[in-house]
C-alpha cells in the first residue's frame, strides 16, 4: 500500500488509542496525551515478564487470548513473545476494525479478532487457552464477578490481568444485628462512566455503571472465581506513575 493511501486510511479508521508504527515515518495518531503514553510500554514489560516467567520457551506452542483487547496491541505483543495463535476478543466492532487493519498492515500472522461480550465468554465455543490476558477491562464493568468466573473457566494455566485499584478500606459491618458483624475483604468502588459512555468513548464497558475494586477485594473476587497463587508482578525500573505507585497493578493466577 502507498503511503499516501495508508494515511488516508488511517484518518478513516481514527481515532487511534495506541501510537502503531505502520511503516517507515507512519504512526497512528494516539489519542491518548503523550506524558500518559508511558503506560503501554510497562504494561507490555510486566506481561512480557509474567509471561516468560511461567511458560518460558513454551510460549512458542501455546494459545492465548486477548479479552478486552480494543486495538490489539497487546495481542500483537503476545504474538512478538512467540505465542503463535492468538485470539483478540472485545464487543466493540469498530476497535476491532482498527486491530484487523493493524494485522494487515504488518503482515502479522496468527493473531485473530472476534466480537464478543467479556460476560458472555463461552468456553464450549471457544476452548481453553494456556494463558488469558485481561488488561484494563475489569474497572470498565458492571460485573466484574460473572467475568472472573467467565475467565476462570477459559484459562488452562495462568491470567494475566491489568487494572486500576482504588484505596483499600478495612472494617467490619453490621450483618443482621448490632452484635452480628462480619468483615470485609475490601471493596468494590462505584463509578459513574455516563458521561464518557455516551459520547461514545471506545474504552469504557458496555454499560456506564462501573466497579473498581481494592487490592484485597480484587485478591478475594480472584481467588472466589477458583483462582489460586495470586501474585503482584512487580513494576519495572522506569514504569509508568500509577504502576510504580500501586494504583493500578499487574496480578497473575493459576488455574
Ligand atoms: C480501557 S480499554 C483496554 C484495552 C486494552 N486491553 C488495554 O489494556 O490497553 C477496554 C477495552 O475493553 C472493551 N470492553 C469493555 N467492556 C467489554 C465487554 N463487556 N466485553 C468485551 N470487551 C469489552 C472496550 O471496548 C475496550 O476496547
Amino acid at each position: 500500500m502507498d503511503t499516501q493511501q495508508l494515511k488516508l486510511d488511517i484518518e478513516a479508521l481514527g481515532p487511534w488509542f495506541y501510537p502503531f508504527s505502520l511503516a517507515p515515518g507512519v504512526v497512528t495518531p494516539s489519542k491518548v496525551p503523550q506524558e500518559v503514553q508511558g503506560i503501554f510500554e510497562t504494561r507490555r514489560q510486566m506481561l512480557e515478564h509474567a509471561a516468560r516467567a511461567h511458560f518460558g520457551h513454551r510460549l512458542a506452542s501455546i494459545r492465548a487470548v486477548d479479552v478486552g483487547c480494543h486495538e490489539g496491541y497487546y495481542s500483537f505483543a503476545l504474538r512478538d513473545l512467540g505465542v503463535p495463535d492468538v485470539l483478540g476478543l472485545d464487543f466493540r466492532e469498530d476497535n476491532l476494525r482498527r486491530a484487523r487493519f493493524v494485522g494487515q498492515c504488518l503482515g502479522v500472522g496468527g493473531v485473530r479478532f472476534e466480537q464478543a461480550d467479556a460476560e458472555e465468554l463461552n468456553p464450549a465455543l471457544l476452548g481453553e487457552f494456556p494463558l488469558v490476558l485481561c488488561y484494563g477491562l475489569l474497572y470498565h464493568l458492571e460485573n466484574p464477578m460473572r467475568v472472573l468466573r467467565r475467565l476462570y473457566a477459559l484459562t488452562g494455566e495462568l491470567l494475566v490481568l491489568e487494572t486500576q485499584v482504588v484505596d483499600e478500606v478495612d472494617g467490619v459491618t453490621e450483618w443482621g444485628s448490632r452484635e452480628w458483624t462480619r468483615p470485609f475483604h475490601g471493596v468494590l468502588a462505584v463509578i459513574d462512566e455516563t458521561g464518557e459512555y455516551q459520547e461514545g468513548n471506545a474504552e469504557t464497558g458496555s454499560t456506564p455503571v462501573v466497579t473498581c475494586p481494592s487490592p484485597r477485594a480484587l485478591r478475594f473476587l480472584l481467588q472466589a472465581a477458583g483462582f489460586r497463587d495470586v501474585q503482584q508482578v512487580d513494576p519495572p525500573p522506569g514504569a509508568y506513575e500509577q504502576l510504580a505507585r500501586g494504583k493500578r497493578v499487574v496480578v497473575t493466577a493459576r488455574k
